[in-house]
């Protein structure tokens, strides 16, 4: 069932995708396969062709691609530099068939099939076409010095973003949620019992490098589970206070027994049979398409795809330099603390997926298999982003 959070960003996305594959591993459905379609036979516009390609509500195609002119900000570079396609002199049948479903041309491309995804119409590439043929160097393939360089993905300088000591609870909030969690820790649930009442000595001794060894397998649930994850069934179970999934006590108690191991090498285990086994789940989810673009996790964060360059105005990170050992992070955008499995959710929503439930064991065999990147790398939380 499609349930949608109230709060941003996901306000911002209100259609319902669900007849685009997710990540459930019941949901079986792949994408239609590669396809092509006749040039219908209207005259090409390329005002209206340069109106759609630059359109927030269609691609953009400028979140990865260059072309020319002032009011192209901020332009990506995940897929060429397009200033000068015009010289290359390339057939409308091709560029056309390309823009209506690239994979016909390049099979494991990261550019949406624009045409079956619904996103782009015959008549509306016949446009984009026209457009793309004005766009010529002069010389030919030169395109005009670029007046602002920050404007050109492969001219901007790469400064990584400061957000000062993530520790420091005068420059980030979440440190100071955390010490919420302490009052819970020593408060009896409506079971009788508190955290403190079984874990002894505080959660600085009871919870000293618990995290690093999570997501775990857990054989009483059958599954890896997050720290986050078990406290959903662990804290009702023993004090009878609900801690659901994304919940403010969730995130804050994560949050307190993850800081617990900051300092200490992150040591998931992806050896045993069962973690083996989710890890190698995590990673088939780490390539799987989904989504009405028809986008894996790979084309953003793998370099030989995404990684390291620009969609828009964002660097897209890294999944092998390790993203997850600073997560639950305050994010300074929406004021709040986001766990890692809010990112994941985050990450496809506007590609057009329906998300899962933030607890989901999909989610929670991802994450391993990112962790495992993270393994010998110390942790610190909370982050800041
Ligand atoms: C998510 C990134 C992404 C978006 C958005 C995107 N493209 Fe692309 N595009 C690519 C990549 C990557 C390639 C290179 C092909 C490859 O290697 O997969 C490409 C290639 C191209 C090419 C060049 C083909 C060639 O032979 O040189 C054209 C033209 C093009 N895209 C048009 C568009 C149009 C039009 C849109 C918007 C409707 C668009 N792209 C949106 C990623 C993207
Ligand atoms: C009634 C006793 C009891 C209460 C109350 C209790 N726990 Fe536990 N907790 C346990 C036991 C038993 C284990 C399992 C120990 C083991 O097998 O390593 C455990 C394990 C854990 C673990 C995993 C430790 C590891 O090494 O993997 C965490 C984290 C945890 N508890 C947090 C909490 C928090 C937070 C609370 C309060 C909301 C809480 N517990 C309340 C008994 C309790
Ligand atoms: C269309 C590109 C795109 C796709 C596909 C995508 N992401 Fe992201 N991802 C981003 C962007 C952009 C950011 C934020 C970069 C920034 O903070 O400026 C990001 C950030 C992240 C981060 C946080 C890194 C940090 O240190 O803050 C993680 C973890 C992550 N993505 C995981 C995933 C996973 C897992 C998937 C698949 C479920 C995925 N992403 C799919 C674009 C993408």
């Amino acid at each position: 069932m499609q349930i949608r959070y109230k709060e941003e960003p996901f306000s911002g996305v209100t259609a319902n995708f669900e007849q685009w594959p997710t990540y459930t591993y019941s949901d079986t459905r792949i994408f239609p396969g590669p396809s092509r379609v006749p040039i219908p036979g209207v005259q090409g516009d390329p005002r209206q062709g340069r109106n759609l390609f630059i359109a927030r509500t269609k691609g953009p195609c400028t979140g990865c691609h260059l072309i020319p002119g002032d009011d192209i900000w901020p332009a990506g570079s995940v897929g060429p530099d397009l200033s000068v396609i015009g010289d290359r002199r390339l057939p409308d049948r091709y560029l056309f068939e390309l823009i209506w479903d690239a994979r016909v041309f390049f099979p494991n491309t990261s550019m949406p099939p624009w045409g079956p995804a619904g996103i782009m119409s015959p008549e509306e590439i016949v446009h984009i076409v026209a457009f793309l043929r004005t766009l010529k160097g002069n010389p030919p393939f030169v395109p005009p010095p670029e007046r602002d360089l920050t404007r050109n993905p492969h001219t901007r300088p790469t400064i990584p973003p400061y957000y000062g000591d993530n520790l420091d609870p005068a420059t980030n909030p979440a440190v100071l949620f955390a010490e919420n969690a302490l009052a819970t820790w020593s408060t009896r649930g409506p079971a009788g019992k508190a955290c403190a009442d079984c874990h002894a000595g505080g959660p600085e001794k009871a919870m000293k490098g618990v995290a690093t060894k999570y997501p775990k397998y857990l054989p009483a649930y059958g599954r890896v589970m997050s720290v986050g994850d078990f406290l959903t069934v662990h804290a009702p179970a023993m004090t009878g206070r609900e801690m659901l999934a994304e919940s403010a006590d969730n995130l804050n108690m994560t949050i307190l027994i993850r800081m617990q191991s900051n300092g200490m090498p992150v040591n998931v285990d992806v050896t045993s049979p069962e973690a083996a086994a989710a890890y190698e789940r995590g990673r088939a989810l780490y390539f799987k398409r989904v989504g009405q673009r028809n986008h894996a996790c790979a084309d953003c964060h793998e370099t030989d795809r995404g990684a390291g360059r620009y969609a828009g105005a964002r660097l897209l990170n890294v999944a092998r330099d390790g993203l997850t050992r600073q997560f639950p992070l305050w994010f300074m955008a929406y004021r709040g603390i986001w766990d890692i499995r809010k990112r994941f959710q985050v990450c496809m929503l506007p590609l057009g997926m329906n998300y899962l439930p933030a607890d989901a064991p999909e989610y929670a065999d991802l994450e391993l298999y990112l962790t495992a990147f993270d393994n010998g790398k110390p942790m610190s939380v909370p982050g800041i982003r």
